[in-house]
């Protein structure tokens, strides 16, 4: 039904990325589609000279997706009070669409929740550009295990792994491909998963609430008056309505691959001013300004940075004596929840001011659209240098001979706070380690953390295996 030209219209809205254009689709936090960038910390992210990466790993959120019913609610309750209002006279030609508006699921019984189409295309993308990139760490026509999170109420996480794996492995995919969905439910996997929050009694996304409340309370009633000013008759925006028109514009736009007409409602300002709450929705949600959640996937990093230490050419041998050993490309995804938990430890936000409720930070450097988005990632590259191997050329005096890890948020490098000695801001790994371990001290025993007081949780056990042992109990294996 949609024809070419509006989604090449699309891209290209995608695609005018140009420093000097505001591209509304870029400022719709955890709600607008995929889309690399914006390179705001100024380090390339070419490897440095003297350097290869030699081993792989990222965390992704599910591509592009239809809404949940919740929001599918929302937008049917706004249609159905637009249209038992009967005829509106809207003065702005921006709103006049409203009258006529329709919610664009064609067959929302089957669609809400899933992935949808421009999702599908950023899974294959990422896939096939990731394979581009990393082509010296993965065999041709070889096996490939990757990760996924066993999300319950959608198949959208799996679907995610499954068609990322399609554009990664090409036609033998279903041969060569095997996703061990990992069930966050089950007890054994306390602190062992994607989802670790799922078996923590004390985890408790607030939405960023109270911070969140107090600015929506500041930015929303202007523009609510601004519009209402402009449409008369029978209806009003109520605070609600006012507050997904940034959200109906990102899912619209990837839904159909035409540019929503809600994209033009807000003004330049008022989209930051959304963007903004998305910010505080997870900073404050599951983010740094949190006490438990922020910790959530702490174990998991630390497992990541173990596996790093091991380095790629280790293989392990479980209780059984089946010898693994991981592949060096290590693809996982999860959900926006996850990814930001993820982020909350990585320490590259540890510098930053807690956000206030009242105005915006210009200067910020958390900004939940260039993290959470959908299809968000979160890469790890292990760098492997050597000062003799490709001449001196680009490292001054001393040697930066070593392993290094260089954190990649959507293709930026971003510099983990304090620690940005090796090439190209990169952090040595042993210094990342301590790191690390220094915030799982700081966590303390997570049984405790979560205030777990189900026996059959082992929740003395913080440390994470699943990279390394393909035969938990509670991983599910799905194929391509
Ligand atoms: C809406 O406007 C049309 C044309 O102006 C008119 O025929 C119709 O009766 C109006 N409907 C309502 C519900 O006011
Ligand atoms: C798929 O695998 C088969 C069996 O190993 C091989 O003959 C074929 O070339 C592979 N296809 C591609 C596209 O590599
Ligand atoms: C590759 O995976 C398949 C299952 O999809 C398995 O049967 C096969 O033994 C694996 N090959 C190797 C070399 O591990
Ligand atoms: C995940 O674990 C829970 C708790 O043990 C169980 O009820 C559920 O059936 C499992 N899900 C799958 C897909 O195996
Ligand atoms: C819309 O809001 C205005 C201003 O608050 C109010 O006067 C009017 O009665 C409202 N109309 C409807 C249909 O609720
Ligand atoms: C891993 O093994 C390959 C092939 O033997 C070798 O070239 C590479 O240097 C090894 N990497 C490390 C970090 O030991
Ligand atoms: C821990 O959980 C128990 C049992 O659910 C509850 O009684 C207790 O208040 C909780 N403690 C804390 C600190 O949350
Ligand atoms: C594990 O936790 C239980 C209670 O949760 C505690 O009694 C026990 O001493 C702990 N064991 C270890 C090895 O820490
Ligand atoms: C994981 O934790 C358990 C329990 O604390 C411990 O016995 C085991 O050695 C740990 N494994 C690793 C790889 O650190």
């Amino acid at each position: 039904m949609v024809p070419l030209g509006k989604y090449v219209a699309a891209t290209l809205v995608l695609g005018a990325v140009a420093s000097d254009s505001f591209n509304v689709l870029q400022h719709l936090g955890g709600n607008g589609q995929w889309f690399p960038g914006p390179d705001i910390t100024g380090i390339s992210s070419d490897v440095p000279a003297g350097c290869k990466v030699d081993l792989f790993a990222s965390f992704s959120r599910h591509g592009s997706r239809y809404p949940d019913t919740g929001a599918y609610k929302e937008w049917t309750d706004l249609y159905y009070r637009i249209q038992a209002a009967g005829n509106l006279t809207i003065t702005d030609s921006k709103l006049a669409f409203l009258s006529s508006w329709k919610p664009v699921l064609t067959d929302p019984d089957q669609q809400i929740a899933q992935l949808s189409t421009t999702g599908y295309k950023e899974l294959y993308d990422m896939g096939a550009t990731f394979r581009l990139r990393y082509s010296h760490l993965y065999d041709y026509n070889t096996n490939l295990t990757l990760w996924a999170n066993y999300y319950k109420s959608s198949p959208r996480v799996r679907d995610s792994a499954r068609l990322f794996a399609r554009g990664f492995l090409g036609p033998n995919a279903t041969d060569l491909g095997t996703i061990y969905a990992l069930n966050s439910s089950d007890s054994r996997s306390f602190m062992n998963s994607l989802a670790t929050s799922d078996l923590c009694p004390t985890y408790s996304d607030s939405g960023g609430s109270p911070y969140k409340d107090t600015w929506d309370s500041h930015y929303l009633p202007p523009i609510q008056n601004r519009l209402n000013g402009h449409i008369h008759g029978s209806f009003n925006l109520t605070q609600t309505d006012v507050s997904i028109i940034p959200y109906l514009c990102g899912f619209e736009t990837q839904i159909t691959g035409g540019t929503s007409p809600f994209c033009s409602v807000f003004t330049e300002a008022e989209i930051l001013q959304y963007e903004y709450a998305q910010d505080l929705r997870y900073w404050y949600g599951n983010g740094l300004g949190t006490d438990v959640e922020k910790y959530m996937m702490l174990p998991v990093l630390d497992g990541l940075v173990q596996r790093f230490v091991d380095g790629p050419n280790k293989t392990y041998v479980d209780e059984e004596g089946e010898v693994f050993k991981p592949p060096r490309v290590m693809v996982s995804f999860t959900n926006d929840g996850q990814v930001n938990q993820l982020i909350a430890a990585l320490g590259v936000f540890d510098g930053e001011e807690q956000l206030p409720a009242a105005m915006i930070p210009e200067n910020r450097l958390f900004r939940a659209s260039n993290l959470v988005r959908m299809r968000g990632t979160v890469g790890f590259e292990r760098l492997s240098c050597s000062s003799s191997s490709s001449g001196s050329a680009g490292y001054g005096n001393g040697s930066r001979d070593g392993v290094y890890i260089r954190i990649v948020l959507n293709d930026v490098v971003y510099p983990v706070a304090g620690c940005k000695s090796g090439p190209g801001s990169s952090c040595p790994l042993a210094e990342y380690r301590k790191i690390v371990k220094g915030k799982l001290a700081e966590a303390g025993n997570f049984g405790k953390l979560c205030n777990v007081t189900d026996s059959s949780i082992p929740s003395n056990r913080s440390n994470v295996t699943f990279f390394t042992n393909p035969d938990l109990p509670f991983a599910i294996i799905v194929k391509p």
